[in-house]
């Protein structure tokens, strides 16, 4: 979480821990970058792109999903007065829950994009003028907290699959960690992608627009725009495939040539032809595997929802 209440400070903290996390995930033997980072304004658009592709079911499915159950989560969760929501992103989609439920007061989306929760604040302030929006810039892979004005009866909100993007015991620990920030009475309710056959995973991450593509380079357009870096985009592939064994698919970004790059008073990174830079993992989950990570975490599963065609479903937690 950016520790500084000033705007600019906030956002020289934000660029140095970016800068840090570039130069320890490429100097890394199996290179890696944080798939947070993607998410700057000109990847948050590529995102919003990548939701209106043929090949990518996930957002389509879930917003379906979602239209048909939201009378049900509205009688499950009926005392709920806080929504705290990760990974907001442009908020368009939270309408749909705070449609649903009639006693929320307060809703808190986070997100690590400063401009992503500006447009949420403004979609949500117009559509519920009604209901108090705290927008939180913040990581969700760190230790949070909340305001105290945001009263109890929360109810945690996760769409999207974006609880794919830790690995198993990274998302274990997530719930876990939402379950003490969200406190007693509280519910969680998960969007997860599901397994599904390869030919129908690998389309939606190489999609025939290049979209996908465009959204993985920006990473280092990113680092190019940000830390003044000089990385060349058309000597790297985009690369994404499903590994079964692991139940996810992988993205990367593939040197074409020996190569070497290298951000402003920073170190100089050496690829090899071939070498790849790990930038997202997108894990896929049965119903019962999904279940069992929630219980794991503390949580007690009350009841979950999935489409016609099993592609995505949508699980709502609770606390014991
Ligand atoms: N919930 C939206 C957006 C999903 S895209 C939907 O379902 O369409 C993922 C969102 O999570 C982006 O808005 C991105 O900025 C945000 N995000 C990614 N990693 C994050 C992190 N570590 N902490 C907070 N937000 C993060
Ligand atoms: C946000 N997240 C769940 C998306 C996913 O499917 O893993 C991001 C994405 N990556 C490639 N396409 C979409």
């Amino acid at each position: 979480m950016n520790t500084s209440a000033n705007p600019a400070e906030a956002h020289n903290e934000a660029l140095t821990g970016f800068r840090e996390d570039v130069i320890r995930g490429l100097s890394a033997s199996r290179k890696r970058l944080d798939p947070k980072y993607f998410y700057d304004a000109t990847g948050s658009e590529l995102f919003e792109h990548i939701t209106r592709l043929p090949e990518y079911y996930i957002t389509r499915t879930e917003t379906r999903l979602m239209e048909q159950i939201a009378p049900e989560i509205g009688q499950a969760c009926f005392d709920t007065r806080a929504v705290v929501e990760f990974g907001s992103g442009s908020g368009r989609r939270s309408e749909i829950l705070l449609g649903a439920l009639s006693t929320v007061t307060n809703y808190v989306p986070m997100d690590v994009s400063a401009e992503l929760l500006e447009a949420t604040r403004s979609v949500v302030n117009l559509a519920y003028p009604e209901i108090r929006v705290v927008p939180l810039l913040a990581d969700f892979g760190q230790e949070l907290s909340l305001p105290s004005e945001v009263p109890s009866s929360r109810l945690g909100y996760f769409p999207g699959s974006t609880i794919g993007n830790f690995n198993p015991q990274g998302a274990t620990e997530f719930l876990a960690r939402a379950r003490s920030l969200l406190g007693d009475k509280a519910r969680m309710l998960v969007g997860a992608d599901l397994v599904k056959p390869h030919h129908v995973l690998d389309q939606a991450y190489n999609d025939s627009e290049g979209v996908t593509e465009r959204f993985n380079k920006n990473i280092l357009a990113r680092i190019n725009r940000e830390l003044d870096g000089d990385f060349d985009l058309d000597a790297f592939a985009h690369q994404a495939f499903f590994d079964e064994g692991m139940g996810r698919i992988e993205m990367h970004l593939v040197s074409l040539a020996d190569q070497k790059a290298r951000i402003n008073g920073g170190p100089v990174f050496e690829f090899k032809a071939g070498e790849t830079i790990h930038t997202e993992s997108s894990h896929k989950f049965t119903l019962g595997g999904f279940r069992d990570m929630a219980r794991q975490a503390g949580w007690h599963p009350v009841q979950h929802w999935t489409d016609d065609q099993q592609l995505f479903s949508i699980h709502l937690l609770s606390q014991r």
